[in-house]
Order: structure tokens, then C-alpha cells, then sequence
């Protein structure tokens, strides 16, 4: 039985008189965007339509140029038309795309051409000048990983950026935006931020994690720090064990490339888990601003119990799919995808069982699993409570209670809910587990924003928060290699599961061998 009693809805929220008060946004400065990889995927799904919705909410400066730059030999008007496609989505009126497009500009060239790089900081100079833009230059690295470090380089050579001293507001400014995956490991992250910095210093280094951009994902925070009642719960004493889960339902979807080099734990755990991992256990921040909150995420990964290689063969589970199906369709094994080797050991789930070190989370295990091919796609971390001190009710026949679950549903469904455990109506004592639920659809009365609208803008407004500091990357990184290099002796070998299901069987016994189960998503 599943009673649902909505918490907020959309009316009471929009009467709340607090809430006009709380909204002020800094206006944007007039920069210039310099979008590397300005034909791919990435600008073409992301970044343009992000921008396009940013200037159309007037979130950006007016003056605001954008700087397509490509191998490609395409003109400025090329260019627009192609990013015309780009907005179909996000809904353009002709008079907004034109005024849109005429911020649109265009360099072809290579990444290892000084020529090009110096062309392009003459287009900049130029545009800058038409456009009134104070040189102020945001370079977004929309590239495969493979470019970054030829990217910084020629950036650096051609001296199109300006290094920060002591201030990095003061105009004219320069940022650089960096895809993951940062590196593929410690030495190969550790190496690129020391050359990243031979041209930008730390402030000016915005490492994308888009998780970081949605908004379920910043609640996390504000749930947990912004609502008296919940905190105090939030340790040792009262939780037993924490959930968090990426499942996708998607294969590689024509990313073999990159993705048999890199496995989801190097593709998710890395990076999107770490990022849930740290905001669920962090302590609070002395302020909410990006160094104090970034300190306190990254003492998380200091504390990681660092996973020996018998850990690492007892808790953790790696896996490949095999053919199966995916929406009622058949789909191929991993293995069989295109460009995939068919020997592939390359991973496509993993889940671990892993162990904060500190005061607040003593003996709390965190289980963490992340997967393509599972029955479903959703991202969600469950708070799992511990059961009251007495078993009050076994004496009335009720030998066992559901625990209390509270859920953070990152996607899709955005929302938090919590079960509990309420007497079912009749004369015999039954406790059935029910549940209160909050959907930011009802309460809010629209979908979150896009991630990247949100990064996008804070970056033209110099604020970090929501990026990965050097340390942080690093610090994930050490925490990952100690699981790969186990795993390279072959412990635990690699299992396959159907595509279209949970995962592996290995999965549900790392949970079962604590007593617990998944919980159902
Ligand atoms: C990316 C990964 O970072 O995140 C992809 O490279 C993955 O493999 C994607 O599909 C998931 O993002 P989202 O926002 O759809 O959960």
C-alpha cells in the first residue's frame, strides 16, 4: 500500500512573500565565449542552446560574442546555420534568433596551428572591439580530452589569455571551462593541472562537472543545511547506510571511442558519484560560498578508506552487459557495439561498498553502483534509517518494520520523498510503509533548468562553487586508481548482466552480505 500526501504546491509556494526577496542575480559582464570543438556534439546539444536560453531570459550581457572555433571550413554565417538547429529546441522566435545569431562568430583552423591561434586573437580583438566587450574571454574546451593539453598551450603561446594576479574579477578577465574527464587517473589529472596552470591560475579554472549544474543536485545542500529538522539526523546515530545510484538506461550511444578507454568508473564514478558522494556527507561549510563549501567536499575524499586489494575483491562488483533489451527492444551485448573491441573488459556497471572515515559517518557504509544498459534510467541517493532503539509492535505481531527511507531523486521525477511506516486501517495492528512525496513539477509548477544555463552563467559571474577544485579532481582520482590497480590483478573478475535489468546477481549479494538490499527505484 503507498499513501501520498503532496507536501507543497504550486500556489502556496508562488504566495510565499519571502520568496521575490530572496532572488537577486548579478548582472553578467560583456565576455566573449571561445567555444573549442564548436562543431561537435557537445556545443551543438549543450552549450548553444544553454547560451541561447540564458540570452533569452536577458541573463546574459547584451554585448555577449560567442566564438565558434573548429576544424571546419566554415564561414560565420555557416556557422549560424548550423547553431540555428542547435535552438530549434529551445524555442526561437525569428527576431530572437536574429539577434542571437548576430552574436555568433566563426575560426576555422586546427588545435596544433600557432596560425589559426593567432587568427583567432585577431577575430577576437575585432569582435571585441564591434561588440564593445572589455576583453573579458571565457575559453570552454568542448573537445575530446585528448585536446586539452595542445589547447593550453597554443592559448598560452599565442597569449590570448591574461593570468590572474591577486583578483580575478578585475576586467578584463580570462576563465577557462574543462570538460571531464579530468585525466584517467591521478598522475595523467595531476599532469594536466600543472600545465593548465603554466597559463591560468587556480580561480581562473572552472573543471565542469554538470551534475554540479542541476538543480536536484544543489538541493542536496539546501535540504539538507536550509531545514532544521532533517540535519541533526544526519550521521552515524540515525543512518545505517546510504544509496546512491546513476542508472542509465542508454548504451554507449556511439561514444566506443572513448568509452571502451575508459569504463564507468572512470566515465561516472569518478566524477558524478564522487560529486553526490561529497555533498551527502560533507560537514557544512563556514559560508556558502566555493572555497568553503569546495574545503569541506573535498575533506570527503580525504577520509575515503583507502580499499585494499582484498577490498577491492569483496567489495566491489564489476560488470559488462550483454545483449538483452532496452524499452521492449532487443539491444546488442556491449561487446558487440560498434567500434567496441569484441574482447572488450572494459565496464559498463560497477557498484562498491565504501566507507567515510570520520566522526559523522563511522560504520555507515555507502553503497554506490553506476550503470548503461539497467532497467531504468534514474539517478537518486536513499538516506536509510536506522530502526527505533525498541521493537515495540512485535509483541502486537508486526516482527518487522520497513526503515525509514528518504530519497533524493536527482532525475528523472526530480523530487525528495520519505516512507515511513503507518498502521493500516482495520482492527488487527498491520503497519504498512507509506510515503510523503515532493515533485518539483506540482511544487514549482515547471522542469529544472538545463545544467549548463546554470555553470554557464556562473562562470561569466567568476562564481566556482559549483566546479571541481584541483584537489577535489586529484583526490577522486587517488580514490579511484587504488580500485583499478586491484582490479587490474583481476579481483573481482569481470561478470556480464542482460541489458535491460538491475545489473549483475554479484550486486544484489555485496548488499545482501551486509543484511540490506537495494532499494527499489
Ligand atoms: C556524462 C557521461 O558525463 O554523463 C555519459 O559521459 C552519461 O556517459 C552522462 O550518459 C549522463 O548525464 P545525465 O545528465 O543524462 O545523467
Amino acid at each position: 500500500m503507498n499513501a501520498r500526501a503532496v507536501l507543497a504546491t504550486a500556489p502556496e509556494i508562488r504566495a510565499n512573500p519571502l520568496r521575490e526577496e530572496s532572488v537577486t542575480l548579478k548582472a553578467a559582464d560583456p565576455c566573449t565565449f571561445v567555444v573549442f570543438g564548436a562543431s561537435g556534439d557537445l556545443t551543438h546539444r549543450k552549450l548553444i542552446p544553454a547560451l541561447f536560453r540564458l540570452s533569452k531570459q536577458k541573463l546574459l550581457h547584451p554585448q555577449t560574442a560567442i566564438v565558434g572555433f573548429a576544424r571546419r571550413e566554415w564561414t560565420n554565417e555557416q556557422f549560424r546555420e548550423e547553431m540555428k538547429h542547435a535552438v530549434e529546441s529551445a524555442g526561437a522566435s525569428p527576431s530572437e534568433w536574429e539577434r542571437f545569431a548576430g552574436a555568433l562568430f566563426y575560426q576555422s583552423g586546427v588545435f596544433e596551428d600557432h596560425a589559426a591561434f593567432r587568427a583567432l586573437g585577431q577575430l577576437l580583438s575585432k569582435v571585441e572591439e564591434e561588440r564593445g566587450v572589455p576583453g573579458n574571454r571565457i575559453f570552454h574546451f568542448a573537445t575530446p580530452p585528448s585536446e586539452y593539453a595542445t589547447l593550453v598551450r597554443n592559448i598560452g603561446a599565442a597569449g590570448l589569455a591574461r593570468r590572474a594576479l591577486r583578483d580575478d574579477h578585475a576586467v578584463p578577465w580570462s576563465r577557462v571551462i574543462i570538460e571531464k574527464p579530468f585525466g584517467r587517473d591521478l598522475q595523467s589529472a595531476r599532469d594536466l593541472n600543472a600545465l593548465v596552470h603554466t597559463v591560468f591560475a587556480e580561480r581562473q579554472v572552472y573543471r565542469i562537472d554538470h551534475y554540479l549544474g542541476k538543480e536536484t543536485v544543489q538541493n542536496i545542500l539546501v535540504f539538507r543545511l536550509g531545514n532544521g529538522i532533517f540535519e541533526p539526523l544526519w550521521n552515524n546515530r540515525y543512518v545505517e547506510q546510504v544509496q546512491i545510484t546513476v542508472a542509465e538506461s542508454v548504451g554507449i550511444e556511439g561514444r566506443a571511442a572513448y568509452f571502451d578507454t575508459a569504463g564507468i568508473s572512470r566515465d561516472i564514478f569518478q566524477n558524478h558519484m564522487m560529486q553526490l558522494l561529497t555533498l551527502t556527507a560533507m560537514e557544512p561549510p563556514a559560508r556558502f560560498e566555493a572555497d568553503s563549501v569546495r574545503d569541506e567536499k573535498a575533506k570527503v575524499l580525504r577520509t575515503l578508506h583507502p580499499m585494499t586489494r582484498e577490498e577491492v575483491a569483496r567489495d566491489t562488483v564489476r560488470a559488462q552487459y550483454a545483449a538483452g533489451a532496452a524499452g521492449g527492444t532487443p539491444v546488442p551485448g556491449y561487446c558487440e557495439e560498434p567500434g567496441v573491441n569484441p574482447r572488450s573488459q572494459t565496464e559498463t556497471y560497477m557498484a562498491a561498498r565504501i566507507h567515510v572515515d570520520n566522526w559523522r559517518w563511522s560504520g555507515v557504509p555507502f553503497f554506490l553502483r553506476a550503470g548503461k544498459r539497467l532497467a531504468k534510467r534514474s539517478t537518486e541517493i536513499a538516506i536509510v534509517f536506522r530502526q527505533p532503539p525498541f521493537a515495540l509492535f512485535r509483541s502486537a505481531g508486526c516482527e518487522t518494520l520497513e526503515a525509514n527511507v528518504l530519497r533524493l531523486r536527482i532525475q528523472p521525477d526530480e523530487g525528495i520523498s520519505l516512507s515511513f511506516g503507518s498502521k493500516s486501517p482495520g482492527q488487527a495492528l498491520h503497519i504498512d510503509p507509506v510515503q510523503m512525496d515532493f515533485y518539483y513539477l506540482t511544487a514549482f509548477g515547471q522542469d529544472p533548468p538545463d545544467a549548463y544555463e546554470r555553470l554557464l552563467l556562473d562562470c561569466n559571474l567568476g562564481d566556482s562553487t559549483l566546479f571541481a577544485r584541483r584537489d577535489e579532481v586529484e583526490l577522486a582520482w587517488e580514490f579511484v586508481d587504488g580500485i583499478q590497480i586491484a582490479w587490474r590483478s583481476g579481483a573481482p573478475p569481470l561478470v556480464k548482466y542482460a541489458a535491460g535489468t538491475w545489473g549483475p546477481p554479484q550486486a544484489d549479494e555485496l548488499l545482501a552480505a551486509s543484511g540490506s538490499r537495494w532499494y527499489r527505484l
